[in-house]
């Protein structure tokens, strides 16, 4: 493929940008009586219109050819066939494999994996059943009440966004905690409530290496020990999940009580895979199959949907219009469901971790931009913080609205008012209000200019009937599977995450500085010797 740049659809892009930088959305939509429906797809009950975007048909016409040159749906063949996409760590990226409920083979080195992925899907479900049922006892002889997840990153982040998404199916008598931070704050303050002969310990690393989960880990196992005063306790209270079975029975886990997944997931898209054990615990085995069909679902839709219809390779490519055209540094994620304040932090791992990197596939520096930074918050909670800059600030914020038609807490009057407020939110961003309204409204010409809105700024809405653990699980393949397009585009290698690496390395170092104390040769910079000293000092 030739630079990303020199592409003639990314040329003509450059020339298009040129039209439609002076392009107004209220002249768009004046202008075209068909457009919201000419720009909305639909996927079962999800919506999405994307009519309030700075596009025009020429615009998806340019994105969608420059999909086709940068080579997408091979691409997709490749990921979905099994092929070591993932090159520089000689790996498969198969997260689709963990949701395949069609159980179609696919082949990693010549070997059907799905009959390992439905048998580690049976053993979650016999546990989950055992626990939910109150059968699985602890080494009082005293049922479960208690689950705390001790992982990081993709081993706490998706389980966690999920089981706040879904409390609504949960049950009730189980509750469900997740330790992630290495501050003792963490873990001691989710202790502090719990009654030991009541709970459960999830210990998720893939790698079983990570010095926060094993740092918390080792913490959980001495509160254990120390309320039992015998190692036999920790057969009961203790499960891990991870892809290391010799670390796991070093730790003092029998591996009979692991859950294990594999190389070719990555960590943050592993919460189909064992990892999601939480969720399953929480909402039951049903409900995360229902989870898992959702996924599957967007998955096919992915796979086989012409790219003008597709809900993944859409988003993936207005995102990269804003991106590298409009330049726009950031993109926000804002759902209006208060379960789902988590859902943006869950992405941040997966869209930044996957897209924020400045080498692409050739080993070069990327003469274009990549990832965005990701963020965003609940309506209308963020209504209320950050809205303000959106609005009126000077920077282009593209954002995706994500509602629901129906509330899994019906009350009241809220969900109407809530909705009110994210469909107004998107009329406001598109469509501003002028100065001549605001003087027509009686207000002092010197305040005209402040009280005036431009409008313009962009976005998707993505709107459901319910948030169920199906619309949740084809929500999270959709975005997945965005990041991938992104990811085609830009040319990098989506399922690597080496930028993670040289952090923990250099902690450990100064951690033996930490244990050396004041006798530590310091071997920084100066600036960090003189950190490090002070901590030493002090500490
Ligand atoms: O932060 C880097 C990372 O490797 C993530 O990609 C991963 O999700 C997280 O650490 C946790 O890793 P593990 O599951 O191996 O403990």
């Amino acid at each position: 493929m030739s630079e990303l740049t020199s592409l003639p659809s990314w040329r003509s892009l450059e020339s298009h940008y040129e039209v439609m930088k002076g392009m107004k959305l209220s002249e768009l939509f004046h202008e075209d009586s068909n457009r919201a429906s000419r720009f909305s797809v639909e996927f079962g009950d999800l919506l999405l219109d994307y009519s309030k975007n700075l596009i025009t048909q020429e615009t998806m016409d340019l994105l969608l050819s420059l999909a086709d040159e940068c080579g997408l749906r091979q691409s997709i063949d490749a990921m979905f066939g099994g092929d070591a996409i993932n090159r520089t760590e000689g790996r498969s990226v198969l997260h689709i494999a963990l949701r395949n409920r069609s159980n179609r083979p696919i082949m990693v080195e010549g070997r059907d994996v799905m009959p390992d992925v439905n048998d580690v899907l049976v053993r979650m479900c016999e546990f989950a059943y055992k626990v939910r049922a109150g059968e699985w006892l602890g080494y009082t002889g005293v049922p479960i009440k208690n689950i705390v997840n001790i992982g990081i990153g993709g081993s706490d982040l998706g389980p966690k966004m999920a089981c706040e998404a879904l409390k609504a199916f949960g049950q009730k008598d189980l509750n469900m905690y997740f330790v992630s931070n290495v501050d003792g704050f963490h873990i001691a303050d989710t202790l502090s409530g719990l009654c030991p002969d009541e709970t459960l310990f999830i210990i998720a690393s893939k790698t079983f290496t990570t010095l926060e989960t094993m740092t918390n880990a080792n913490t959980a196992r001495d509160w254990a020990l120390m309320a039992f005063g015998s190692k036999a306790a920790i057969a009961k209270h203790f499960v891990a999940i991870s892809t290391n079975a010799e670390l796991v029975s070093e730790f003092g886990i029998d591996t009979k009580k692991m859950f294990g997944f594999w190389n070719w997931v990555g960590g943050r898209y592993s919460m189909c895979s064992a990892i999601g054990l939480p969720i399953m615990l929480q909402i039951g085995p049903k409900n995360f199959m229902s989870m898992l069909d959702g996924f599957h679902a967007m998955d096919e839709h992915f796979r086989t949907e012409d790219f003008s219809k597709n809900l993944p390779v859409i988003m993936g490519l207005l995102g990269v219009w804003y991106n590298n055209f409009f330049n726009a540094q950031t993109y926000a994620i804002l759902p209006y469901d208060q379960a789902m304040h988590r859902f943006a932090a869950h992405l941040q791992q997966v869209d930044m971790e996957s897209n924020g990197k400045y080498v692409g596939k050739d080993g070069k520096k990327v003469k274009w931009q990549t990832g965005p930074v990701i963020w965003g918050e609940p309506g209308t909670n963020s209504q209320h913080s950050f809205f303000q800059l959106l609005h009126q600030g000077t920077k282009l914020i593209p954002a995706d609205f994500i509602g629901f038609c129906r509330s899994q807490t019906p009350i009241g009057t809220h969900h109407k008012v809530l909705m009110a407020n994210f469909v107004a939110q998107t009329e406001a961003l598109a469509f501003g209000k002028s100065t001549v309204d605001v003087l027509a409204e009686g207000v002092a010409p010197e305040l005209a200019q402040h009280k005036t809105f431009e409008g313009n700024r962009p976005t998707n809405t993505l709107l459901a009937d319910e948030l169920t653990p199906y619309t949740l699980g084809v929500l999270m393949a959709l975005y997945e599977h965005k990041i991938f397009v992104q990811g085609v585009i830009w040319n990098v290698f989506s399922f690597d995450q080496m930028g993670v690496e040289l952090g923990k390395v250099l902690a450990k170092n100064i951690l033996k500085d930490f244990e050396a104390g004041k006798k530590a040769e310091l071997k920084h910079d100066a600036s960090t010797n003189a950190i490090v000293k002070r901590l030493i000092e002090r500490m």
